[in-house]
């Protein structure tokens, strides 16, 4: 056992460092403060001994400073500061002492030291399962870390994310409530209802057999927070998703949450794009320029096949279709869409042959899109081509195409001919793979590409062909489409946008449907009966027969927010406490068994999985 503050150790008897209190933390000691007394409280981040004396790096989450203990300086402190090792809690009293001849540039403090005087040791600490001074060159498991979340939350560079995170979060209420935004709270415990996210279950002891559902998010009660006349609303907000995790992913998640009356497209994008604009200023000392880029989703499948189009770097894609329908290779001409991509020559070098195998191989993967092939042509410095298939085409046709696709002799054409979804997905993929493979980006220098993208389909189908909403049901058709929900549903466009950064989706919304004759027609055309209508929205369509005002808003991803703004990534490197691709704490070892008396409780029963036993 450490020792505790009650049993601390200290070279004096005068009243304690602890209630003296810290004078500076660790990050804050300059040259000009050389001479001054100073009491400080950390963490022991790195020890040395050299000729007779001690060196530490104190850490606290300001940074690093070098005490240094020595018989000259005082012995008893000396004495004591012998037993310090990694990750000890200390306090420590001495005089700030100018390295002039031997300053150390690596660290912020680096111009000085503090020769200590007194030394107080709050508690000792066991050796910790991996090294916190090795920071970003830690090569521990991420179990292990997880496992000790608490250890691993000490890292510098981790408790710069969270420094962030709460910078960014403490600029968002500031700026949102600047803007005549009320911070409002939703319940979590909310009425399930099916389709969207899937849902987290809560049984209720008071309601033998029922259960609430997690909010997925708070989007009902924010359109009633409209109908009740709070006009513009925000909250930082926990969401809940059952989902299938991935890195930028988490079953619970923070949502900056945005909704206002009266709403127009616009008048969502000004307040969200004013918010971004100034966390990238007082958080990243970036200049953002006002408006954001816009794209129409329709533009962005077709040039990049992505929602979330990463537009930092080139490679769009160009529609040959036309071209390829008579150019005698039979892939192209029977496909119903045919895409390319011209990787130009000075990049193209190092596209061997077997690296064209190799993304062949990666565009036919499943989770590539699932292509049948990948057509790949090299311009010849005559300017015809090298390909597979180039003898089954026609020379006019790889003239055309190539002069389509601006290809210079050198430069590689990739093809992929397919339906839509495969088409685009798969040379999205691969576009993406490119990106990283030929170092399509300049990593010294971040871009922040921000990008939003509007005029989504308003329904897509889903795997039995039926059509679904795209977003949710309350997401308003473009007005001169509503004649369409109808007779032509797969052709609505909506009044809903995402903002993308950097190919990252960081938020969405749409302007709602505030009438119930297109909502009764949206609902008609998602095939919902009358009774499923009552049974799920009932609540919602009730408070609109009330005056429900025109209105809108989004909600942004603060998670994914913070993960781009430090830099991370993976979101586990922004929630302090996440959970697992298995969807587990390591730490708490989360999720667990309950006990059967509480589950008799709550009226539940476990159900064996096929194979157990049932006793
Ligand atoms: P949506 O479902 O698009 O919209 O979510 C908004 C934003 O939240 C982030 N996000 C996530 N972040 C981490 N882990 C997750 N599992 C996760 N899921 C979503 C994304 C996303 O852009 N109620 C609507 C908003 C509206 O219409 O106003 C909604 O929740 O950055
Ligand atoms: P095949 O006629 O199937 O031998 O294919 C000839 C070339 O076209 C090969 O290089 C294949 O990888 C490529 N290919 C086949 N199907 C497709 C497709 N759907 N899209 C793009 N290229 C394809």
């Amino acid at each position: 056992m450490g020792a505790t503050a009650s049993d601390a150790t200290s070279t004096q008897t005068s009243s304690s460092i602890l209630e003296q209190g810290r004078t500076h933390d660790c990050g804050s000691l300059r040259a000009a403060d050389a001479g001054r007394d100073v009491v400080l409280f950390g963490w022991v981040h790195r020890r040395r001994d050299l000729g007779g004396r001690i060196f530490i790096d104190l850490r606290d989450r300001a940074g690093l400073t070098q005490v240094v203990f020595g018989p000259d300086i005082d012995k008893g402190a000396h004495e004591l500061g012998d037993s310090l090792r990694s990750e000890f809690c200390i306090g420590v009293a001495g005089t700030v002492i100018s390295r002039a001849e031997n300053i150390n540039p690596n660290m912020d403090t680096g111009e000085i030291e503090v020769e200590v005087k007194r030394l107080e040791i709050f508690s000792s600490a066991a050796t910790p399962p991996f090294s916190i001074a090795d920071d970003d060159r830690l090569d521990t498991s991420e179990n292990i870390r997880l496992k000790y979340r608490y250890l691993d939350l000490r890292r510098p560079s981790l408790q710069r994310n969270f420094m962030m995170r709460s910078k960014l979060a403490t600029l968002t209420r500031l700026h949102m409530s600047g803007e005549g935004f009320l911070e409002l709270e939703t319940p979590f415990m909310v009425k399930y209802t099916p389709g969207g996210a899937r849902n987290f279950l809560v049984p209720s002891r008071l309601n033998p057999g029922d259960f609430y559902a997690l909010a997925e998010s708070p989007q009902i009660f924010k359109q009633l927070f409209m109908v009740s006349g709070f006009d513009k609303y925000f909250q930082i907000t926990r969401c809940f998703r059952d989902e299938d995790l991935r890195n930028d992913r988490q079953p619970e998640f923070t949502q900056i949450d945005v909704e206002l009356s009266f709403a127009t497209p616009e008048r969502v994008f000004a307040p969200i794009e004013g918010l971004m604009q100034r966390l990238w200023k007082e958080v990243l000392d970036v200049e953002l320029e006002l408006p954001l880029p816009r794209m129409t989703w329709a533009e962005a499948m077709g040039r990049y096949g992505s929602d979330k189009p990463d537009i930092r770097f080139g490679l769009e894609f160009h529609d040959i279709k036309d071209l390829g329908a008579d150019c005698g290779f039979r892939v192209f001409a029977q496909a119903e869409y045919v895409k390319g991509i011209c990787v130009p020559a000075e990049r193209a070098k190092s596209l061997t042959r077997s690296q064209l195998d190799k993304l062949t191989a990666f565009v036919k993967k499943r989770e590539s899109g699932g292509a049948k092939g990948l057509a790949w042509a090299r311009i010849q410095p005559d300017g015809s081509w090298k390909a597979p298939f180039a003898k089954l085409m026609k020379p006019e046709s790889m003239q055309a195409i190539g002069a389509r696709m601006g290809a210079q002799p050198g430069a590689v054409l990739l093809f992929i001919a397919d339906d839509f979804e495969t088409t685009h997905t798969a040379l999205c993929s691969l576009r993406l793979l490119l990106r990283d493979q030929l170092g399509l980006l300049d990593e010294g220098s971040p871009q922040w590409k921000f990008l939003w993208v509007t005029d989504f389909p308003l329904f897509e189908k889903n795997e039995k062909g039926n059509w679904q909403s795209s977003h949710h049901p309350f997401t308003s058709p473009k007005p001169e489409h509503v004649q369409y929900l109808e007779s032509d549903p797969g052709k609505v466009l909506a009044n809903a946008y995402d903002l993308v950064l950097n190919g990252n989706e960081i938020g969405g919304g749409s302007i709602r449907i505030h009438s119930s004759e297109v909502q009764a027609k949206v609902f008609k055309a998602l095939g919902l009966s009358p009774e499923e209508i009552e049974a799920k929205f009932s609540f919602l369509l009730d408070a609109f027969r009330y005056g429900p005002p025109p209105h809108g808003g989004i909600a942004l991803g603060l998670d994914r927010v913070a993960m781009l703004a430090a830099g991370a990534k993976s979101l586990r490197d922004v929630i302090a406490f996440p959970k697992t691709q298995r969807g587990h704490d390591l730490m708490t070892r989360c999720p667990g068994p309950a006990d059967e008396a509480q589950m008799a409780e709550l009226f539940i029963r476990h159900r064996p999985l096929p194979g157990q036993d049932d006793d």
